[in-house]
């Protein structure tokens, strides 16, 4: 039997425990948005993070654009958010319009203020096997949801699909810092097969059904699905389907809500560290 790693019952403890931080705090954090273009389910989780933020008592503000801002728009937005000491941390909600080049935007958001951990130097730390001053959301949701099912990670062989800045190289990199032995597998990887054969832990964040019946794994594998898409008929799927390993972190209820649930914790952790500075 198949044991779920429950996502949404997690982000409920945690929500519980963040609000009862929260209602002690007399200046609460605010978290500033920016979503920009027409992206549909950008919006949808615009929306979502917005929300969560009002109910657990934390500020929020969203700054869109249309498809057609400029790059430099959005770095004087973030550079005037940088300024404004009541802000206490920034997002910017990917993918941007093509025109604009991602990196240079997210490395213009203060280090301090970079709740995502996406800046360079964030990543960079991260890298060098030091503390950003926070972890980017999705990994660090992964390995909250590991840890509260005592899943071991010390040792074992965790392969990794996919290779973004967002999931695969983060959650690639906290793994190792975990001791784990980390395959990364991407577009290109010949044999897959094979690898997820000889694997204890599957990270797949790839967006395409890409785990399914005709893999063969370990008795004891865990699998994450991170991915999440559309198909034709508009259903949602993840990347992992028709297949039973001994524990599972399903799409949907498993990755999405620990997101959240870590952009939250990141919130709260960067604004406390802030007050302190
Ligand atoms: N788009 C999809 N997931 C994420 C995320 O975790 N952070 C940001 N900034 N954009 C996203």
């Amino acid at each position: 039997m198949t044991k779920i790693l429950d996502g949404k019952n997690l982000r409920d403890k945690i929500f519980e425990n963040l609000k009862t931080k929260l209602d002690k705090m007399p200046i609460k954090p605010t978290l500033a948005v920016i979503l920009a273009g027409d992206d549909s389910s950008s919006r949808i989780y615009v929306n979502n993070k917005k929300k969560c933020a009002e109910k657990l008592g934390i500020n929020s503000i969203v700054i869109e654009y249309p498809v057609n801002v400029t790059e430099q728009e959005i770095i004087t937005k973030i550079q005037e958010l940088n300024e404004d000491d009541k802000i206490t941390a920034i997002l910017v909600q990917l993918p941007l319009p093509k025109h604009i080049d991602k990196l240079k935007v997210i490395d213009t958001i203060s280090p301090k203020k970079d709740v995502d951990g996406l800046t360079t130097y964030n990543a960079g730390k991260l890298f060098s096997g030091e503390k950003p001053y926070v972890y980017p959301c999705t990994p660090k949701g992964i390995l909250l949801l590991l840890d509260e099912y005592n899943i071991e990670i010390e040792g074992k062989h965790a392969v990794v699909i996919g290779r973004s800045n967002l999931v695969g190289k983060p959650i690639a990199q906290m793994l190792l810092q975990r001791n784990a032995t980390v395959t990364m597998c991407h577009s290109h990887t010949k044999n897959l097969a094979d690898i997820i054969k000889t694997a204890d832990i599957v990270v797949s964040a790839v967006g395409k059904n890409v785990v399914g019946e005709k893999n063969i794994i370990k008795n004891n594998c865990v699998i994450v699905d991170v991915g999440i898409f559309r198909d034709e008929a508009g259903k949602v799927r993840g990347d992992v389907e028709n297949i039973s390993p001994a524990y599972l972190s399903p799409v949907p209820g498993g990755v999405g809500p620990m997101t959240i649930a870590s952009l939250m914790l990141n919130t709260v952790e960067l604004f406390l560290f802030n007050k302190t500075l």
